[in-house]
């Protein structure tokens, strides 16, 4: 397809949402906005991706750092969509092709919608194409008036209707298709005579002919985000997406409604998801696991065969076959072997842990690494931070600790070796020790308290 240039508008601040972070940058089911509408177009191979920023424009711009080619416009006061795309002037000049105009606050947009609507757009020779929508509630968007033909005669924001107006539930989805050379032409004719004192693109219809308005097939896509109610109604929508995706692809999910999972996220089949389980991020989950109920998988990679029950894992790599819970919590790079138990209340962080090995109840080990089939005791502790940094435990394979022992850090166990219950351990142990360190029991005979004494 040739000579497409998109534009998308995310200089605004959003007022509606009452938020510092600009509204572009909310997040929706792990992406911000900005981020979901520049990669909806992608497939049409942009010649330009021209981004309009103004408020917080380096937020913004920082946000959007990963993405390459993306050229930035300052539009350094927010008068309005009019005034955002005149900015777009210097650096589209000499530019003979289509540009796609987006609002950034339009998150669900298909990608085969821009082929369509481009597509209309060629075929009829538009000046401009415009895609809209029958919503059931139509208030707050503008309204689309057309004649025959779904040519456009006139665009009416929602605050400026007449009552009469807001009786016609068509709306303006916010993503245009303009030819260029003739949007650039009428552009300085827009005026700010309206209830905002704004320069509004949607002028340019009295303008432009023909412009034709494009009935999207799926009304939810073009779900605008204003303030945080809609913000929750585009989740839920981007939800059923993302959940039917998966169940089509082998995921079981009990009470699905319960469940959410970030678009990002990699399911295997026959996963099943129970109740109130979340995954996001960069997750991927394994063929077999079984995650929930209750549990938080954050930018983590698990293997097959995994469980995890009433348990929270963010940035760690599990291996197949592990059992989590219930009431772990793995943190801050935690790599887990093979066929490992890690159990009830059990707390890992920045730890590796070899084949094997169960830590089944009652622990906190940090900064530490574990060879396989060791057997960390009940109530086993790393004593990881003297109070300035933080030190690394090693514990040798086939190793075991007994019930609440403590590690302090640096600490090496070595293979097989035994540490005592209640043992606080501060030197290093050689291979093949046992490791006693308490004291001992002292037990006197026939002993009572003097006012016992009769
Ligand atoms: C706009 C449309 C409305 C449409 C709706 C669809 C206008 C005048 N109205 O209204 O017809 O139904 O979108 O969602 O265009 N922005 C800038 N610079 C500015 C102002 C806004 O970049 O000076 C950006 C915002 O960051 C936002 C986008 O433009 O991403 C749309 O602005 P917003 O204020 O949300 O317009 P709506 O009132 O939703
Ligand atoms: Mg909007």
């Amino acid at each position: 397809m040739a000579m497409v240039a998109v534009a998308i508008l995310a200089a605004g601040r959003g007022t509606r949402m009452k938020s510092k972070l600009p509204k572009v940058l909310h997040n929706l089911g792990g992406r911000s906005l900005v981020e979901r509408v520049l990669h909806s177009c992608q497939a049409l191979n942009p010649q330009k991706n021209l981004v309009i920023v103004g408020y917080e424009a380096d937020r913004v711009k920082q946000a959007l750092s990963n993405y390459e080619g993306i050229e930035f416009v300052q539009q350094t006061e927010q008068l309005g969509t009019g005034h955002a795309v005149i900015q777009l002037l210097p650096h589209l000049e000499g530019f003979t092709g289509d540009l796609l105009v987006l609002n950034g606050d339009v998150p669900l947009l298909r990608p085969e919608t821009f082929g369509q609507l481009l597509n209309i757009h060629k075929q009829r020779q538009n000046a401009a194409t415009l895609l809209t929508a029958h919503l059931p509630q139509p208030e707050g968007y503008g309204r689309v008036f057309c004649g025959g033909d779904n040519i456009v005669t006139q665009i009416v924001e929602d605050r400026d209707c007449s009552a009469a107006q807001k009786q016609n539930h068509r709306i303006n989805g916010g993503v245009y298709c303009f030819n260029w050379p003739q949007l650039a032409e009428v552009l300085p004719k827009l005026s700010a005579d309206n209830d905002q004192q704004e320069y509004y693109l949607t002028e340019v219809v009295d303008f432009l002919k023909p412009v034709m308005a494009v009935d999207v097939a799926d009304y939810l896509e073009i779900t605008g985000i204003n303030d945080r109610k809609q913000l929750a109604t585009a989740a839920d929508i981007l939800q059923m997406r993302v959940k039917d995706a998966w169940m089509a692809a082998g995921v079981t999910m009990i009470d699905p409604d319960s469940i959410t999972i970030d678009d990002t996220v990699k399911i295997q089949s026959d996963v099943v998801i129970e109740p109130q389980s979340h995954l996001r991020g960069n997750t991927v989950i394994g063929s077999g696991s079984r995650i929930g109920p209750g549990s938080l998988i954050e930018n983590s990679q698990l293997g097959e065969n995994v469980t995890v029950l009433y348990s929270v894992v963010s940035e760690s790599e599990v291996e197949a076959g592990v059992r989590i819970g219930p009431y772990a919590h793995l943190r801050g790079h935690v790599k887990v072997g093979e066929a490992c138990r890690i159990g009830n209340f059990v707390e890992l962080k920045n730890t590796q842990v070899g084949e094997k090995t169960n830590i089944a109840h009652l622990s906190y080990i940090g900064d530490a690494s574990l060879g396989e089939q060791v057997n960390v005791g009940a109530g086993t502790i790393t004593a990881n931070y003297d109070g300035v940094a933080k030190h690394q435990t090693k514990i040798g394979s086939r190793s075991k600790t007994g019930a609440n022992s403590v590690l302090v850090a640096p600490v090496t166990l070595g293979e097989d070796v035994t540490v005592a219950a209640g043992s606080v351990i501060t030197k290093d142990v050689p291979n093949d020790a046992l490791a006693i360190a308490r004291s001992r029991q002292i037990v006197k005979e026939g002993w009572r308290l003097k006012s016992d004494v009769q």
